[in-house]
């Protein structure tokens, strides 16, 4: 028996019916960006973006990066992270373009918790795009999902990173060792995060946010 897990006034309520909690499938708007979900014709995209030097450096991508691997992404891990509660996958539209990836993965209900995890393709770095989208992102998370905490986590020596987390508003809590792992070995990871309180900090100019029909089934709001 599936388990319905929802958060009311008198907290959180376990119903033995229906579905996991899954995030809405969504569209959302930025000032420059759209989060959106992936599809086949993204996968070239994302087949180059995986296989840049610097995205290797830092996510334990295969390698080679093939097509296989990027139709996967898109057409299969996407899909299955957001129909089992686990997270949703976005791709970052810039003029047209796909400029990166933003996710979100390990969620938790019941703690209302969840981390984000993303890259750009390397000619769109360097513009702020993926600051603009985490801001975003955790605004939808907290305001539109109901969750109360959003982790991201980085290794130490990844800088670019650490800056879009500290440009979006989050606070650096500490450091998880050894908890992360790259092509070249265990890192250690800083442990950012984003809580219901600091919501001021996730003003990222004008968004709207659009429902894909038929992709609430079994989310619980808050
Ligand atoms: C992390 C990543 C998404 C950032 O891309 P981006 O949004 O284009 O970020 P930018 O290139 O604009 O850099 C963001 C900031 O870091 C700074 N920065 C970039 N590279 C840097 C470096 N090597 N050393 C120090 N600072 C650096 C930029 O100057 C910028 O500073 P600002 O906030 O003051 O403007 C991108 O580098 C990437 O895809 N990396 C590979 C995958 C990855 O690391 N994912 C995250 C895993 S936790």
């Amino acid at each position: 028996m599936r388990t319905i897990i929802s958060h009311t006034r008198a907290g959180l309520r376990h119903d033995s019916a229906m579905t996991d909690p899954a995030f809405l499938g969504a569209t959302i708007r930025g000032d420059r960006i759209r989060l959106r979900p992936l599809t086949a014709a993204d996968v070239a995209p994302v087949v180059e973006a995986c296989s840049d030097e610097v995205t290797q450096t830092w996510l334990p991508l295969p390698r080679p990066y093939v097509e296989a691997d990027g139709r996967w992404f898109c057409l299969e891990f996407a899909p299955r992270s957001r129909e089992t509660g686990q997270g949703i996958v976005f791709g970052i539209e810039f003029e047209g373009r796909l400029a990166g990836a933003i996710d979100l993965k390990r969620s938790d209900w019941r703690a209302r918790s969840t981390e984000i995890g993303y890259w750009a393709a390397p000619w769109a770095r360097g513009r702020g795009l993926m600051r603009e989208a985490v801001r975003l992102l955790t605004r939808w998370v907290i305001e539109e999902q109901g969750l109360a905490r959003v982790e991201i986590r980085v290794a130490t020596a990844n800088v670019a990173s650490q800056r879009v987390a500290e440009g979006a508003g989050y606070t650096r809590e500490g450091i998880l060792r050894s908890a992360g792992f790259v092509h070249d070995g265990r890192v250690d990871l800083i442990v950012y995060s984003f809580i219901e309180g600091d919501r001021g900090g996730t003003s990222a100019g004008g968004v709207a946010v659009s429902g894909s029909s038929g992709e609430a089934a079994g989310r619980q709001g808050a």
